[in-house]
């Protein structure tokens, strides 16, 4: 892995990736984040941008039984803890969580891998806004209308100026992120990680996003990928 190009990370800072869902929206051969894009599986991918960043060890959670295939897709990568995730997004973050307690980090980014390039000064300014908070996420602007919907008719409308898109990695001082999940078992599933934080009181910083995190979701992402992994024409 290089790490050439990568910010400063200050060191302890590790990451937990979760890769135990089924991707049934992607309608892949295999879950999407084992399928193949530009080249390489999507979860390698993942597991590079953030290593490359300086990120270290990552604990990776993956379906029962995967362990075989994993280890053959991740490969010469250093610093790897495979963990079974769980039923829900949710589960499979805790239980990576608890796998890095040994390792003891100060910061855990908690990352989807299906979200294949995460640029490295996104991270850097996640990590750098925990100095203030316990949480930071990443988010961008909402550019069409919004409106709250109901049974296929408009309800009402919805300030799209007070809205973001939230993506991942979200950033976390670990004690505090692992004492919130603790906190929340039982209870019903949480749409993120900022959220299990926030219901145990603490606050959450937003930086800039980059459209260059979205996720693989639908079986269209998945097509004319390597026409768009061409590269750009130079025009002079
Ligand atoms: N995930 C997980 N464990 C689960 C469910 C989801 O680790 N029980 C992970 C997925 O592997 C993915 C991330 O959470 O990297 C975001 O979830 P999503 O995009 O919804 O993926 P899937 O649940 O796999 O896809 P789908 O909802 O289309 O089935
Ligand atoms: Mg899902």
């Amino acid at each position: 892995m290089t790490q050439s190009h990568a910010p400063a990370l200050p060191a302890g800072c590790a990451a937990v990736i979760v890769a135990a869902g089924k991707g049934l929206r992607a309608g892949q051969p295999l879950p999407k984040q084992f399928a193949l894009w530009r080249g390489k599986p999507v979860l390698r991918h993942a597991v590079e941008a953030l290593g490359a960043a300086g990120v270290s060890p990552i604990a990776v959670a993956i379906p029962e039984g995967a362990d075989a295939l994993v280890s053959k897709m991740l490969g010469g990568i250093a610093d790897i803890v495979l963990v079974t995730g769980g039923a829900t997004r949710q589960e499979s973050v805790a239980r990576g969580l608890e796998a890095l307690a040994a390792h003891d980090p100060h910061t855990v980014l908690i990352h989807d891998a299906a979200r294949p390039d995460c640029p490295p000064d996104v991270i850097a300014r996640l990590v750098a806004a925990l100095a203030g908070h316990p949480g930071a996420i990443p988010v961008l602007p909402v550019v069409d209308s919004m409106v709250i919907a109901r049974e296929g008719l408009m309800e009402a409308d919805a300030k799209r100026e007070q809205l973001r898109r939230v993506q991942t990695p979200q950033a976390f001082r670990y004690a505090d992120i692992l004492a919130a999940h603790r906190a929340w078992q039982g209870a019903p599933e949480a749409g993120d990680d900022a959220q299990v934080l926030r219901a145990h009181g603490g606050t959450v910083a937003l930086v800039d996003g980059d459209e260059r995190l979205a996720k693989l979701t639908f079986k269209e992402d998945f097509v004319d990928q390597q026409a768009s992994a061409l590269p750009p024409v130079r025009t002079g």
